[in-house]
């Protein structure tokens, strides 16, 4: 069963790097994240996700940690983040850390140990092949780098080695099973990094590449799972409270190994790419005919299909986690208009589950072409400052442009947190109607059962949350739908919406929420 807490928290995930900088040093820190939880909370948002903020070489943007234990000093101490749990705790919001258990940085201190020729403690920490020169089947493997004859597989850059939690099936002598005390070791080392930062007052992780622990897995991922199981248990005694979502988005896997929640992200043509961008995760330059575009040829098939075949099936395991977007993908301004980001946040934020708000797009910030930093690639242009304010630097640092980490949006209309405070019908406060109206329904909150009344190509979509009836028509015409909506009352609205007895005048791109 996931925490109890879930069942009415929206989440506001924060890349630290760039959202509010209080040293003057062009980057963001844990302070600034301090400073602005009045405002995270005066949006609706209860919980936060930090992008991992541990001591790293910042080759792939932190997600290559040299220490687990200790913040990076570019964004404080270790004293900072827990007065952030705690200052947080006294808001009612949460705190989850990125956990990243797949691989480490190769300046890792248990890597450069594993990386000595004479045998100690460490040798089995990370994945070695016993020649000098082959890696295995297609997973990427470095030779040529150590003093140990060998070479190592990697999880993800090069810089990123993986961690040994044992093959499945080994091939080989030097493929270790997942009972082999090396094997084991990494997890157990893996869940006293969980118990570090709980029992400093975190309450829990989203975790990254949470499927990719066991290599030559089956299908059903059997090994990786067994070891998600494992590390439910020890919080199940140990940190009951505490709650895990992951990176991994098949939460028919995740759900049933101990995940609280686990995203649904974009994949090539998949359905959340039809509802929110097409190839979303592969660049910026390709073409958009995305869901809640006024010229949008799509209908919400795709999307739902796959959805609801998920949600059917872990409804009573788990949350799935919608997204604005993330770290790792295109920002949704870059194909939306705010009418089109309005009706998709409504979307999101009132499906069951646990939804995500990436910093920034609240206001609809843009994503920027910008040339990579600290491994981001085309991820990069998601990354800029939050923009705050008009004036120096937007409001997110009072350093030297020069110094900022990314620069921030140039154009004169980059949307801020000051000027859209003033309208009332800005997508800030639009984001915070819905959520508001979110806490105070219980019906739109996590558990409330969804149905899907009609989608039918071309019109508008209905459906239902427990007691509640809503609708949108993201189409560029009005349209009207047959519905019984007597004794029915609008609780609200975007665009123009009228109700008679049973018809639903749905103006277009309007979305509405009928008690
Ligand atoms: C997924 C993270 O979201 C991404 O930013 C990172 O580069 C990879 N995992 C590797 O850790």
């Amino acid at each position: 069963m996931p925490a109890k807490w879930l069942k009415d928290t929206v989440f506001y995930e924060i890349y630290p790097q760039s959202f509010f900088d209080t040293n003057k040093d062009g980057i963001g820190d844990i302070n600034g994240i301090i400073e602005k939880l009045g405002y995270i909370k005066s949006l609706g948002c209860n919980a936060l996700w930090i992008n991992p903020c541990f001591d790293s070489p910042f080759k792939d943007a932190g997600y290559d940690v040299r220490d687990y234990r200790k913040v990076a000093p570019r964004y404080g101490t270790n004293n900072d983040l827990y007065r952030l749990f705690e200052l947080a705790h006294q808001k009612g919001i949460r705190v989850l850390l990125d956990l990243v258990p797949g691989h480490t940085s190769e300046e890792h201190d248990w890597f450069k140990m594993s990386s000595k020729a004479e045998p100690n403690e460490f040798s089995g920490r990370y994945i070695w092949t016993s020649n000098w020169i082959w890696g295995c089947r297609n997973i990427p493997y470095i030779a040529g780098e150590a003093e140990r004859s060998g070479t190592y597989l990697l999880n993800f850059f090069k810089c990123q080695p993986a961690l040994n939690y044992g093959f499945l099936k080994p091939e080989e002598p030097w493929q270790m099973p997942m009972d082999h005390p090396d094997a084991i070791a990494t997890r157990e080392a893996i869940k006293d990094v969980m118990r570090f930062w709980l029992s400093h007052g975190c309450d829990g992780f989203r975790v990254d590449m949470a499927a990719s622990l066991v290599k030559y897995d089956d299908e059903k991922k059997y090994g990786t799972s067994a070891i998600w199981c494992n590390v439910r248990e020890m919080l199940d005694k140990e940190f009951p409270e505490a709650a895990m979502v992951a990176e991994w988005s098949d939460p028919k896997l995740a759900l049933r190994c101990g995940y609280d929640a686990d995203f649904y992200l974009s994949n090539w043509g998949n359905g959340y790419e039809k509802l929110m961008r097409e190839y979303a995760g592969h660049g910026a330059d390709q073409p958009d005919n995305s869901y809640f575009r006024k010229d949008s040829a799509h209908d919400m098939t795709a999307f739902l299909k796959e959805y609801i075949d998920w949600y059917e099936d872990t409804k009573d395991k788990g949350y799935i986690s919608l997204i604005t977007c993330n770290h790792d993908t295109v920002r949704p301004r870059f194909n939306m208009d705010f009418s089109e980001l309005k009706l998709c946040y409504a979307f999101l934020f009132t499906l069951p589950g646990v939804p995500f708000l990436y910093y920034g797009d609240e206001i609809g910030m843009r994503y920027q072409q910008l040339p990579t930093k600290e491994g981001g690639y085309f991820r990069t242009g998601s990354r800029t400052p939050m923009q705050w304010a008009e004036g120096k630097n937007l409001g997110f640092s009072e350093g030297c442009a020069d110094a900022l980490y990314l620069p921030v949006d140039p154009a004169s209309d980059a949307p801020t947190v000051e000027s859209q405070e003033q309208d009332q019908a800005s997508l800030l406060n639009t984001v915070r109607r819905i959520l508001n109206l979110r806490h105070q329904e219980k019906d739109l909150q996590a558990d409330a059962a969804l149905k899907i009344l009609s989608a039918v190509p071309g019109r508008p979509v209905v459906y239902s949350r427990g007691g509640l009836l809503l609708a949108v028509n993201a189409a560029a015409e009005p349209m009207d739908i047959d519905v019984k909506t007597e004794d029915r009352q609008m609780i609200f609205t975007l665009g123009e919406v009228q109700v008679e007895s049973s018809k639903l005048h749905m103006g277009a791109q309007s979305f509405a929420v009928l008690k």
